[in-house]
C-alpha cells in the first residue's frame, strides 16, 4: 500500500515535470516597423543550431547587397533595411502569422517561432504565431510584433527608407493611434498597418499573452531565410 501510494505520487511529480516543459508562460505583446535590419540579421546573433541569418533587404525591398551595413547605423554605401515581407499575414479570423522581436539577448531567440494568444485587449482569445527576428532592449516576456507604423522606437531607419517623419510615423512608440492614419504609410505597407486595427482590433500594445516555443511554419521560414533548430 505504502509502496504503492510512493509510486503514484512519483508518477504524479513526473507528469507535472512533463506538464512543465509545454507550460505556458505570461507576457505581453508591443509593436514596431523601425525599417532596421533586423538583429537576427546578424550571424553572430543567432540562436545555436540555426540556420540563418534573417534576410534583410534594400531601399526598394530587394535582396540587401552582401556586406550592406545596417541602415540604422550607417548612412552611405550599400544599406541594409528590414523587409516589408515582415508584415503579419492573417490564416483566418483567429490566427495570423508574423515576425517579432523578442527578448533581450539575440542568441537566446533568434530564429525561433512562438505561438501566443491574447488574454487580454481586444483581440482576447486570438492567437499568433511569430518568428523572432529581432532582439535587445525587449522584456524577455514580450512580443514586439512587426506592423507597419507600428512605432520606430530607439532607432528609425524609416526616414532613409521611405521618407518617414523623423520620429516615424505616429509616435515613436506605440506608431499610428487609428486605422486611417496607415493612409500615411506607403502604398506596400498599408495591408499590414490595417492588420493591427481591422485584424486586431485596436492598439495591441501591453496586451496580455500566454505563450509557449513551437516548431516554424514553413510560411515564416521561407520569407525569413532562417530555420532554428527543431524542438
Ligand atoms: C534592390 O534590389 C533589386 C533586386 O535585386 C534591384 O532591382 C534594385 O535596383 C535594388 N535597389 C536598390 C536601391 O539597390
Ligand atoms: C484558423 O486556422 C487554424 C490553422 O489552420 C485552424 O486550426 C483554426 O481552426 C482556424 N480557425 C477558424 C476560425 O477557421
Ligand atoms: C547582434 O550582433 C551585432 C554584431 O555582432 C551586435 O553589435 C549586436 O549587439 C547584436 N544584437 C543583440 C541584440 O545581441
Amino acid at each position: 500500500m505504502f509502496t504503492s501510494r510512493a509510486l503514484f505520487l512519483g508518477i504524479l511529480a513526473a507528469l507535472s515535470a512533463a506538464t512543465c516543459l509545454h507550460a505556458q508562460t505570461s507576457g505581453t505583446t508591443t509593436t514596431t516597423w523601425d525599417c532596421c535590419e533586423p538583429a537576427c540579421g546578424y550571424a553572430s546573433n543567432l540562436s545555436s543550431g540555426a540556420k540563418g541569418p534573417v534576410k534583410s533587404c534594400n531601399k526598394s525591398n530587394g535582396p540587401a547587397a552582401s556586406g550592406a551595413q545596417n541602415a540604422c547605423f550607417a548612412s552611405s554605401g550599400n544599406l541594409a533595411f528590414s523587409c516589408d515581407k515582415y508584415q503579419p499575414i492573417i490564416v483566418n479570423n483567429t490566427l495570423s502569422y508574423g515576425f517579432a522581436g523578442h527578448g533581450n539577448t539575440a542568441t537566446s531567440t533568434c530564429c525561433k517561432c512562438y505561438q501566443f494568444t491574447w488574454t487580454s485587449g481586444a483581440a482576447a482569445g486570438k492567437s499568433m504565431i511569430v518568428q523572432a527576428i529581432n532582439a535587445g532592449g525587449i522584456t524577455d516576456t514580450d512580443f514586439d510584433i512587426y506592423t507597419p507604423g507600428g512605432g520606430v522606437g530607439d532607432y528609425n531607419a524609416c526616414t532613409a527608407q521611405y521618407g518617414a517623419p523623423s520620429g516615424g510615423w505616429g509616435r515613436q512608440y506605440g506608431g499610428v493611434t487609428s486605422d486611417s492614419q496607415c493612409s500615411e504609410l506607403p502604398s506596400n505597407l498599408q495591408a499590414g498597418c490595417h492588420w493591427r486595427w481591422q485584424w486586431a482590433g485596436g492598439d495591441v500594445n501591453e496586451w496580455q499573452i500566454t505563450y509557449k516555443q513551437v516548431n516554424c511554419p514553413s510560411q515564416l521560414t521561407s520569407i525569413s531565410g532562417c530555420t532554428p533548430a527543431s524542438i
